[in-house]
Protein backbone atom coordinates (compact mmCIF):
# COMPACT_ATOMS: atom_id res chain seq x y z
CA UNK A 1 0.00 0.00 0.00
CA UNK A 2 1.38 3.40 -0.68
CA UNK A 3 0.18 7.00 -0.12
CA UNK A 4 -1.02 9.17 -3.69
CA UNK A 5 -1.94 12.24 -4.05
CA UNK A 6 -5.24 12.65 -6.24
CA UNK A 7 -3.11 13.83 -9.21
CA UNK A 8 -0.91 11.09 -9.12
CA UNK A 9 -3.80 8.74 -9.04
CA UNK A 10 -4.30 6.75 -12.74
CA UNK A 11 -7.14 4.48 -14.44
CA UNK A 12 -5.92 1.02 -13.33
CA UNK A 13 -4.72 1.78 -10.03
CA UNK A 14 -5.95 -0.06 -7.48
CA UNK A 15 -7.65 1.67 -4.12
CA UNK A 16 -6.16 -0.06 -0.74
CA UNK A 17 -8.22 2.08 1.72
CA UNK A 18 -12.39 2.79 1.42
CA UNK A 19 -13.48 6.24 0.91
CA UNK A 20 -16.63 7.34 2.49
CA UNK A 21 -19.16 9.60 2.01
CA UNK A 22 -19.67 12.14 4.94
CA UNK A 23 -23.24 9.98 5.95
CA UNK A 24 -21.57 6.94 5.95
CA UNK A 25 -21.82 5.73 1.86
CA UNK A 26 -18.71 4.40 0.40
CA UNK A 27 -17.90 5.82 -1.96
CA UNK A 28 -14.91 3.66 -3.44
CA UNK A 29 -14.69 0.58 -1.38
CA UNK A 30 -10.71 -1.00 -1.67
CA UNK A 31 -9.98 -3.45 -4.14
CA UNK A 32 -11.59 -1.19 -6.70
CA UNK A 33 -9.68 0.00 -10.02
CA UNK A 34 -9.68 3.38 -10.33
CA UNK A 35 -10.89 4.81 -13.54
CA UNK A 36 -11.00 8.31 -15.50
CA UNK A 37 -14.41 8.64 -13.86
CA UNK A 38 -13.81 7.95 -10.46
CA UNK A 39 -10.74 10.09 -10.59
CA UNK A 40 -12.74 12.92 -11.50
CA UNK A 41 -15.52 12.57 -9.25
CA UNK A 42 -12.93 12.52 -6.14
CA UNK A 43 -11.67 15.61 -7.40
CA UNK A 44 -15.42 16.93 -7.26
CA UNK A 45 -15.66 16.00 -3.69
CA UNK A 46 -11.95 17.56 -2.58
CA UNK A 47 -10.34 14.10 -1.98
CA UNK A 48 -6.91 14.85 -1.94
CA UNK A 49 -5.08 12.11 -1.19
CA UNK A 50 -5.94 8.50 -1.36
CA UNK A 51 -4.06 4.83 -0.50
CA UNK A 52 -3.74 2.80 -3.83
CA UNK A 53 -2.30 -0.97 -3.90
CA UNK A 54 1.91 -0.73 -4.48
CA UNK A 55 2.90 -4.44 -5.99
CA UNK A 56 6.03 -3.40 -4.91
CA UNK A 57 4.97 -2.73 -1.23
CA UNK A 58 2.16 -5.53 -0.96
CA UNK A 59 3.52 -5.77 3.15
CA UNK A 60 2.54 -2.39 3.95
CA UNK A 61 -0.51 -1.98 5.52
CA UNK A 62 -2.32 0.14 8.61
CA UNK A 63 -4.89 -2.14 11.05
CA UNK A 64 -8.10 -0.37 10.54
CA UNK A 65 -9.14 -0.32 14.53
CA UNK A 66 -12.65 0.81 13.95
CA UNK A 67 -14.28 -1.64 11.26
CA UNK A 68 -16.18 -0.38 8.45
CA UNK A 69 -19.46 -1.64 9.37
CA UNK A 70 -19.30 0.07 12.53
CA UNK A 71 -18.01 3.28 11.62
CA UNK A 72 -21.12 3.20 8.65
CA UNK A 73 -23.50 2.69 11.42
CA UNK A 74 -22.34 5.01 13.49
CA UNK A 75 -22.24 8.20 11.22
CA UNK A 76 -25.68 7.23 10.05
CA UNK A 77 -26.98 7.11 13.58
CA UNK A 78 -24.71 10.06 14.56
CA UNK A 79 -26.67 12.21 11.77
CA UNK A 80 -30.20 10.97 12.38
CA UNK A 81 -29.55 11.81 16.17
CA UNK A 82 -27.89 15.38 15.07
CA UNK A 83 -30.42 16.36 12.90
CA UNK A 84 -33.63 15.31 15.30
CA UNK A 85 -31.89 17.06 18.33
CA UNK A 86 -31.83 20.52 16.05
CA UNK A 87 -35.29 20.12 14.50
CA UNK A 88 -36.01 19.37 19.01
CA UNK A 89 -37.60 16.14 17.94
CA UNK A 90 -36.92 13.40 20.56
CA UNK A 91 -34.03 11.06 20.11
CA UNK A 92 -32.64 7.76 21.33
CA UNK A 93 -30.10 8.41 23.34
CA UNK A 94 -29.66 4.35 23.41
CA UNK A 95 -28.79 4.39 19.69
CA UNK A 96 -25.67 6.98 20.42
CA UNK A 97 -24.65 4.59 23.51
CA UNK A 98 -24.81 1.56 21.43
CA UNK A 99 -22.25 3.06 18.64
CA UNK A 100 -20.08 4.18 21.24
CA UNK A 101 -20.02 0.53 22.71
CA UNK A 102 -19.30 -0.79 19.45
CA UNK A 103 -16.71 1.41 19.45
CA UNK A 104 -15.43 0.87 22.19
CA UNK A 105 -15.82 -3.20 21.37
CA UNK A 106 -13.54 -2.75 18.16
CA UNK A 107 -10.97 -1.11 19.92
CA UNK A 108 -10.70 -3.70 22.77
CA UNK A 109 -10.26 -6.25 20.60
CA UNK A 110 -6.90 -4.74 19.26
CA UNK A 111 -3.57 -4.71 21.56
CA UNK A 112 -1.26 -2.25 21.87
CA UNK A 113 -2.88 0.95 20.19
CA UNK A 114 -1.16 3.88 18.86
CA UNK A 115 -3.42 7.15 18.26
CA UNK A 116 -3.33 7.32 14.19
CA UNK A 117 -5.48 8.85 11.82
CA UNK A 118 -8.28 6.83 11.64
CA UNK A 119 -8.06 7.75 7.57
CA UNK A 120 -11.93 8.69 7.49
CA UNK A 121 -13.49 11.38 5.80
CA UNK A 122 -10.69 13.77 5.39
CA UNK A 123 -12.26 15.24 2.63
CA UNK A 124 -15.30 16.52 4.40
CA UNK A 125 -16.17 19.35 6.51
CA UNK A 126 -18.69 18.03 8.67
CA UNK A 127 -19.47 17.79 12.28
CA UNK A 128 -20.20 13.91 11.38
CA UNK A 129 -16.75 13.48 10.43
CA UNK A 130 -15.33 15.40 13.27
CA UNK A 131 -17.55 13.88 16.04
CA UNK A 132 -16.76 10.70 15.23
CA UNK A 133 -12.87 11.08 14.68
CA UNK A 134 -12.91 12.48 17.69
CA UNK A 135 -14.98 9.79 19.54
CA UNK A 136 -12.46 7.03 18.08
CA UNK A 137 -9.32 9.20 19.18
CA UNK A 138 -11.36 9.87 23.20
CA UNK A 139 -11.77 6.27 23.25
CA UNK A 140 -8.22 5.45 23.06
CA UNK A 141 -6.77 7.88 25.02
CA UNK A 142 -9.33 7.14 27.84
CA UNK A 143 -8.15 3.51 27.34
CA UNK A 144 -4.39 4.09 27.66
CA UNK A 145 -5.38 6.69 30.34
CA UNK A 146 -6.42 3.43 32.69
CA UNK A 147 -10.18 4.63 32.77
CA UNK A 148 -12.81 1.82 33.17
CA UNK A 149 -14.78 0.04 30.20
CA UNK A 150 -18.12 1.99 31.39
CA UNK A 151 -16.17 5.20 31.43
CA UNK A 152 -14.83 4.75 28.22
CA UNK A 153 -18.25 4.43 26.81
CA UNK A 154 -19.65 7.33 28.43
CA UNK A 155 -16.61 9.16 27.19
CA UNK A 156 -17.11 7.81 23.40
CA UNK A 157 -20.80 8.81 24.26
CA UNK A 158 -19.31 12.49 25.08
CA UNK A 159 -17.44 12.73 22.08
CA UNK A 160 -19.75 12.02 19.72
CA UNK A 161 -22.51 14.35 20.73
CA UNK A 162 -19.67 17.23 21.99
CA UNK A 163 -20.44 19.20 19.06
CA UNK A 164 -23.90 18.75 18.54
CA UNK A 165 -24.49 22.86 19.74
CA UNK A 166 -23.11 23.34 16.38
CA UNK A 167 -25.96 22.37 14.12
CA UNK A 168 -27.41 25.67 15.02
CA UNK A 169 -24.53 27.11 13.46
CA UNK A 170 -24.95 28.60 9.85
CA UNK A 171 -22.68 26.80 8.05
CA UNK A 172 -21.11 30.14 6.10
CA UNK A 173 -19.70 30.30 9.61
CA UNK A 174 -18.62 26.85 10.22
CA UNK A 175 -16.74 26.70 7.03
CA UNK A 176 -15.50 30.19 6.65
CA UNK A 177 -12.24 29.80 5.24
CA UNK A 178 -10.73 33.44 6.73
CA UNK A 179 -10.46 34.51 10.35
CA UNK A 180 -13.78 35.02 11.86
CA UNK A 181 -15.03 38.37 13.16
CA UNK A 182 -16.01 39.48 16.74
CA UNK A 183 -19.89 38.75 15.66
CA UNK A 184 -18.70 35.32 14.12
CA UNK A 185 -16.68 34.34 16.71
CA UNK A 186 -19.33 35.16 19.54
CA UNK A 187 -22.18 32.79 17.74
CA UNK A 188 -19.66 30.21 17.29
CA UNK A 189 -19.04 30.42 21.24
CA UNK A 190 -22.61 29.70 21.96
CA UNK A 191 -22.00 25.68 20.45
CA UNK A 192 -20.99 24.63 24.19
CA UNK A 193 -23.90 25.68 25.72
CA UNK A 194 -26.55 25.30 23.19
CA UNK A 195 -25.31 21.47 23.14
CA UNK A 196 -25.34 21.33 27.07
CA UNK A 197 -29.13 22.23 27.11
CA UNK A 198 -30.42 19.71 24.33
CA UNK A 199 -28.24 16.78 26.46
CA UNK A 200 -29.04 17.67 29.34
CA UNK A 201 -32.83 17.48 28.83
CA UNK A 202 -31.96 14.15 28.06
CA UNK A 203 -30.72 13.79 31.67
CA UNK A 204 -32.92 10.76 32.66
CA UNK A 205 -31.64 8.55 29.72
CA UNK A 206 -28.26 9.74 28.57
CA UNK A 207 -25.14 10.24 31.27
CA UNK A 208 -25.28 14.18 32.86
CA UNK A 209 -21.78 14.03 32.30
CA UNK A 210 -22.01 13.61 28.17
CA UNK A 211 -23.81 16.83 28.76
CA UNK A 212 -21.28 18.54 30.66
CA UNK A 213 -18.36 17.53 28.14
CA UNK A 214 -20.37 19.33 25.61
CA UNK A 215 -20.47 22.31 27.86
CA UNK A 216 -16.78 22.15 28.69
CA UNK A 217 -14.90 20.80 25.69
CA UNK A 218 -13.70 23.68 24.83
CA UNK A 219 -12.47 25.18 28.28
CA UNK A 220 -8.76 25.43 28.55
CA UNK A 221 -6.64 24.77 31.36
CA UNK A 222 -5.23 28.40 32.00
CA UNK A 223 -9.02 29.68 32.30
CA UNK A 224 -8.63 31.49 28.70
CA UNK A 225 -11.71 29.31 27.11
CA UNK A 226 -14.80 29.38 26.91
CA UNK A 227 -17.39 29.93 27.36
CA UNK A 228 -17.11 30.20 31.46
CA UNK A 229 -13.43 30.56 31.83
CA UNK A 230 -13.06 27.80 34.02
CA UNK A 231 -9.57 26.60 34.92
CA UNK A 232 -7.48 23.55 35.37
CA UNK A 233 -9.71 21.12 37.99
CA UNK A 234 -12.71 23.12 37.47
CA UNK A 235 -12.80 21.35 33.90
CA UNK A 236 -14.39 17.53 34.45
CA UNK A 237 -11.68 14.93 34.04
CA UNK A 238 -13.41 13.59 30.72
CA UNK A 239 -13.96 17.68 29.28
CA UNK A 240 -10.04 17.92 29.76
CA UNK A 241 -8.92 14.84 27.85
CA UNK A 242 -11.59 15.57 24.99
CA UNK A 243 -9.99 18.95 24.60
CA UNK A 244 -7.35 17.35 23.67
CA UNK A 245 -8.75 15.10 21.12
CA UNK A 246 -11.26 17.58 19.66
CA UNK A 247 -8.18 19.79 18.51
CA UNK A 248 -5.77 16.95 17.06
CA UNK A 249 -8.66 16.11 15.27
CA UNK A 250 -9.25 19.76 13.89
CA UNK A 251 -5.37 20.43 13.11
CA UNK A 252 -5.10 16.71 11.18
CA UNK A 253 -7.76 16.45 8.75
CA UNK A 254 -7.97 18.80 5.73
CA UNK A 255 -11.13 20.66 5.38
CA UNK A 256 -12.37 22.72 2.40
CA UNK A 257 -11.82 25.71 4.17
CA UNK A 258 -7.93 24.65 5.84
CA UNK A 259 -5.23 21.84 4.73
CA UNK A 260 -4.13 19.68 7.95
CA UNK A 261 -1.32 21.04 8.90
CA UNK A 262 2.37 19.32 8.63
CA UNK A 263 2.77 16.04 10.97
CA UNK A 264 5.41 17.82 12.80
CA UNK A 265 3.89 21.09 13.08
CA UNK A 266 1.03 19.03 14.44
CA UNK A 267 3.18 17.32 17.04
CA UNK A 268 4.62 21.08 18.00
CA UNK A 269 1.27 22.67 18.50
CA UNK A 270 0.14 19.76 20.64
CA UNK A 271 3.63 19.76 23.25
CA UNK A 272 3.03 24.28 23.02
CA UNK A 273 -0.46 23.59 24.62
CA UNK A 274 0.80 21.31 26.92
CA UNK A 275 -0.12 22.62 31.13
CA UNK A 276 -1.15 25.60 29.23
CA UNK A 277 -4.35 24.50 27.24
CA UNK A 278 -4.01 21.17 28.14
CA UNK A 279 -4.11 18.46 31.13
CA UNK A 280 -0.18 17.35 31.35
CA UNK A 281 -0.90 13.90 32.50
CA UNK A 282 -3.48 13.28 29.54
CA UNK A 283 -1.68 15.17 26.81
CA UNK A 284 1.96 13.63 27.32
CA UNK A 285 0.31 10.39 27.47
CA UNK A 286 -1.52 11.37 24.28
CA UNK A 287 2.12 12.41 22.85
CA UNK A 288 3.73 9.32 23.79
CA UNK A 289 1.17 7.38 21.80
CA UNK A 290 0.80 9.47 18.49
CA UNK A 291 1.28 8.14 15.60
CA UNK A 292 1.64 11.22 13.13
CA UNK A 293 2.82 8.86 9.75
CA UNK A 294 0.39 6.33 8.67
CA UNK A 295 1.78 3.04 6.67
CA UNK A 296 1.82 3.76 3.20
CA UNK A 297 2.34 7.55 3.27
CA UNK A 298 5.26 8.87 1.57
CA UNK A 299 8.46 11.01 3.40
CA UNK A 300 11.18 13.01 2.50
CA UNK A 301 14.16 12.30 5.18
CA UNK A 302 16.85 14.82 6.17
CA UNK A 303 19.76 12.49 4.19
CA UNK A 304 17.88 13.19 0.76
CA UNK A 305 16.45 10.20 0.57
CA UNK A 306 12.51 9.51 0.23
CA UNK A 307 11.22 6.70 1.64
CA UNK A 308 7.45 4.83 2.92
CA UNK A 309 6.53 4.32 5.83
CA UNK A 310 6.40 0.81 6.76
CA UNK A 311 5.69 0.38 10.16
CA UNK A 312 5.12 2.57 13.41
CA UNK A 313 6.26 0.68 16.33
CA UNK A 314 4.07 0.85 19.51
CA UNK A 315 6.53 2.51 21.74
CA UNK A 316 7.96 4.67 19.32
CA UNK A 317 5.67 5.81 17.27
CA UNK A 318 6.85 9.17 16.15
CA UNK A 319 9.88 7.21 14.84
CA UNK A 320 8.29 4.94 12.45
CA UNK A 321 10.05 2.01 10.22
CA UNK A 322 10.24 3.64 6.84
CA UNK A 323 11.49 1.62 3.84
CA UNK A 324 14.13 3.54 1.62
CA UNK A 325 12.89 3.90 -1.79
CA UNK A 326 14.65 6.71 -3.49
CA UNK A 327 18.43 8.20 -3.38
CA UNK A 328 19.40 11.85 -2.78
CA UNK A 329 19.48 11.55 -6.83
CA UNK A 330 16.06 10.24 -7.41
CA UNK A 331 17.72 6.99 -8.90
CA UNK A 332 16.07 4.19 -7.23
CA UNK A 333 17.19 2.09 -4.16
CA UNK A 334 17.27 -1.63 -5.79
CA UNK A 335 16.12 -3.47 -3.15
CA UNK A 336 14.73 -1.26 -1.03
CA UNK A 337 15.88 -0.71 2.05
CA UNK A 338 14.36 -0.83 5.25
CA UNK A 339 15.89 1.67 8.73
CA UNK A 340 14.27 1.74 12.08
CA UNK A 341 14.21 5.93 12.55
CA UNK A 342 14.68 5.50 16.38
CA UNK A 343 17.75 3.87 15.48
CA UNK A 344 19.28 6.56 13.52
CA UNK A 345 18.12 9.52 15.81
CA UNK A 346 19.80 12.16 13.10
CA UNK A 347 17.86 11.04 10.35
CA UNK A 348 14.80 13.33 10.88
CA UNK A 349 11.86 13.27 8.30
CA UNK A 350 11.31 16.71 6.69
CA UNK A 351 8.24 16.40 5.24
CA UNK A 352 5.43 14.26 3.55
CA UNK A 353 4.56 16.48 0.72
CA UNK A 354 3.55 14.41 -1.82
FE1 LIG B 1 -16.66 22.51 19.76
FE1 LIG C 1 -15.26 19.65 18.30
Amino acid sequence: MRQISLAEAKPGMILARHIMSSNGNILLAPDITLTGEYIRKLAMLKVLTLFVKDPDHPDISTAEYISIQTQQRALSILDTTLKRIVRGETFAPDAVDGIAADIVEDLLSHSGLTIHLSGILTHDDDTLAHSLNCSIYSAILARLAGFSIPQIKEITSGALLHDVGKMWIDKAILNKPGPLTNKEFAIIKLHPEDGFKALIAKRWELSSLVAHMAWQHHERMNGLGYPRKLRGDEILSYARLLAITDVYEAITVNRPYRRAMDPEMIYDTMVTGLGTEFDVDFGQLFLSKLAIYIPGMRVNLSTGETAIVAAIPENTPRQPIVRLIAHPDGSPYTPPKEIALAEYPKIRILSTKL
